[in-house]
């Protein structure tokens, strides 16, 4: 029987400048995922390595994926699942939206016709959903690479590709909720922050395109989600200025607790992660780093027997 394995990479969500609409991909850490079709409808799931995850496909991102997808279809068939968790869970890395988003490119495969742009987006997305949220800025992000930017109501989808940067992203190993994280966010914010907000990810953005990385490093910053946020990654503030001074500045990746920064210089680049491994190592957090140009492709095949 046929068997596909894919691979999407971890993603940073948010980007300082675009709450639960902006992302971009790394490109060591990932998730693979591999799929053998079998003659019955079930969708049987095994984890080979990694941060455990549920085997039940209902309750599993790539299970959840591709039963969206079997219903949507009406397929006879199914498959075996097997895992390889690249990406530590809760780590604020898109582990959840990678395996979702690999599990359906490998199964794209098994498909009589493309899949558009759309369906994989619902599908994965229907993935991603098991952790109970339904955004689109990791999904979109490893799915295509580059900076995304979405919007999860229509699922329209923009990306620019932004060679030049350089991302360094620390995970503290430990984890936190999506859940929780959004659990601390107000309903409503206050007209003017949501204004200075607003001014932030217009005129960041467009710096980003125009590769103006003097007025991004003045607007990047994220003043109305970091803050209830933050407190729970040590010695924050120290690390974001550490960042400010060395590069175009820093923020939690998704919901954290890893941390991003960007730079234009990789010795800059290297000289914050050194800093930031040294400060959390003396303070008994072990970490996981990447020091990476963003990855402009997204997810992809990587095998088929
Ligand atoms: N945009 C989401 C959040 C990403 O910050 O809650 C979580 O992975």
């Amino acid at each position: 029987m046929k068997t596909v394995t894919a691979f999407a990479p971890a993603t940073v969500a948010n980007v300082a400048i675009g709450f639960d609409c902006m992302g971009y991909a790394l490109k060591d850490h990932g998730d693979l995922i591999r799929l053998e079709q079998i003659s019955d409808r079930n969708i049987l799931i095994e984890q080979e390595t990694g941060d455990s995850v549920p085997l039940d496909p209902s309750l599993n991102t790539a299970g959840a994926a591709l039963l969206s997808l079997q219903q949507a279809f009406g397929l006879d068939f199914g498959w075996k699942v097997n895992i390889k968790k690249g990406i530590p869970m809760g780590s604020g890395w898109g582990g959840s939206a990678a395996s979702a988003v690999a599990a359906v490119v490998a199964a794209e495969t098994f498909l009589p016709h493309p899949l558009t742009s759309d369906q994989k987006l619902l599908f994965a997305l229907d993935g991603e959903a098991v952790t109970g949220a339904r955004h689109l800025d990791n999904v979109a992000a490893a799915f295509f690479g580059g900076v995304t930017l979405c919007d999860s109501r229509t699922k329209v989808v923009q990306t620019i590709e932004v060679p030049e940067l350089i991302s360094v992203c620390i995970h503290p190993r430990f984890s936190i909720l999506t859940s929780e994280s959004r659990s601390v966010l107000p309903q409503t914010v206050l007209f003017q922050d949501a204004i200075e907000q607003l001014s932030r990810s217009l005129v960041g953005l467009t710096s980003l395109i125009q590769r103006d990385f003097f007025a991004l490093k003045k607007v990047f910053g994220d003043q109305m989600v970091e803050p209830l946020r933050a407190p729970q990654i040590p010695s924050f503030e120290k690390i974001q200025k550490w960042a400010q001074e060395l590069g175009i500045g820093a923020s939690l990746s998704g919901s954290g607790p890893t941390v991003f920064g960007w730079f234009t210089d990789l010795s800059s680049a290297h000289s914050w992660r050194d800093q930031v491994v040294e400060l959390w190592e003396n303070e008994g957090l072990k970490t996981q780093v990447e020091v990476c140009t963003l990855n402009q492709k997204g997810a992809r095949v990587i095998y088929e027997e």
